[in-house]
């Protein structure tokens, strides 16, 4: 499977950066190349002991040799992708492209001064909405007029296909969540763009015919922050009380959550043309589960419901996250139909 798709399946924040940083080893891939919005979105990587937070860098920075790209698609804020550049250390193999459209302070401003955008839709506050509308228009700043990118500019449509035709393994990091598309999502509290995979293809450059793999990520339970419906909306004493408590990684916002959603998860999976599951924070909803790393070392409840999902999904769970840590995965093979293991 040289050309593997990651995106995440409910409203964002389902855990897409642990997958990510796993997947990079166990493919041993040559590039992880992201699309998607922007720095909107945070992805969070912990390696050992440290704990990184994305919004512009790809999630598989961690394994060493890995380029790391960022898809025409991708708005970017100059100050943010090299901060992230620098404090990852990762300056002689990070490539954004020519065409990239830049984020501008007057972008974020008008993101904040809007009360449509800020407090009805409960942006992120980041200027991605903004800056796609002067890209529509455009009027949008790219990359490759910004100086300090100089030395990141490359055509990253050609470096990923010429990867995959060399038969290289090249892992696309999708952002956001399916319902929070702009197509397909719960209009208007979504973002500003379609981020289902076939579109996140469309950000990188690569057409549908690549494409070996899509991994739809599902957290064990539902979350979401910024305004809109969630099914199951569970009281905030109830989500204390569960341990299900978060809060955003880009604007700190508590997260709203809900249990599993089945329906939900189905749809996704036919929106994105998903092949396999990786479900995270198994741990959260079943604390026994901390840190295995064989399905056999999981309760018999918490067995029953990756079955379930795979029964009412039809797409097997192939990674099951059992803590943030990178390591702290269960890796299974694929049966190709529902579970029989
Ligand atoms: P915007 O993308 O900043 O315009 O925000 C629009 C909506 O999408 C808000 O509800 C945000 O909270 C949500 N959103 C955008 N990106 C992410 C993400 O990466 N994770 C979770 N929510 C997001
Ligand atoms: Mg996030």
């Amino acid at each position: 499977m040289p050309c593997t798709v990651l995106v995440g399946g409910f409203w964002g924040d389902e855990g897409k950066g642990k997958i990510i940083s796993h997947l990079a080893y166990r493919n041993q891939i040559s590039i992880c190349v992201r699309g998607g919005v922007g720095p909107n979105a945070g992805h969070t990587v912990q390696v050992g002991e440290k704990t990184y937070k994305v919004r512009m860098l790809p999630s598989a920075f961690p394994k060493e040799d890995a380029r790391l790209l960022v898809g025409a698609g991708v708005l970017v804020n100059p100050q943010i992708l090299l901060s992230e550049i620098e404090a990852t250390g990762t300056k002689d193999r990070v490539g954004v492209d020519s065409q990239c459209a830049i984020i501008e302070e007057k972008h974020i401003q008008a993101d904040k001064a809007s009360g449509h955008l800020s407090k009805k839709i409960g942006t992120t506050g980041t200027g991605t909405g903004p800056c796609n509308m002067d890209r529509v228009q455009r009027t949008v700043k790219i990359a490759k007029e910004v100086p300090e990118l100089e030395k990141y500019i490359t055509d990253v449509s050609g470096e990923v296909n010429d990867a995959l035709d060399a038969g290289k393994q090249v892992l696309v990091e999708g952002t956001q969540g399916t319902f929070l598309s702009l197509y397909h999502g719960s209009y208007p509290f979504c973002t500003s763009k379609d981020i289902t995979a076939s579109s996140i293809c469309g950000d990188v450059g690569i057409g549908p015919t690549c494409v070996d793999e899509v991994v739809i990520v599902f957290k064990a339970y539902v979350t979401r922050v910024g305004e809109g419906f969630l099914p199951g909306l569970l009281s905030e004493e109830e989500t204390k009380r569960r341990g299900w408590v978060e809060f955003g990684a880009v604007t700190r916002r508590p997260r709203r959550a809900a249990p599993f959603n089945f329906d939900l998860a189905r749809r996704a999976v036919k929106l994105n043309g998903a092949t396999q599951i990786a479900l995270t924070k198994l741990d959260v909803v079943y604390p026994d589960c901390k840190g295995a790393r064989d399905f056999n070392q999981l309760s018999d409840e918490a067995k029953g419901f990756v079955r379930k999902i795979e029964e009412e999904v039809g797409v097997p769970v192939t990674l099951i996250g059992t803590g943030p840590e990178v390591n702290e995965i269960i890796a299974l093979e694929r049966t190709g139909k529902p579970v029989s293991r």
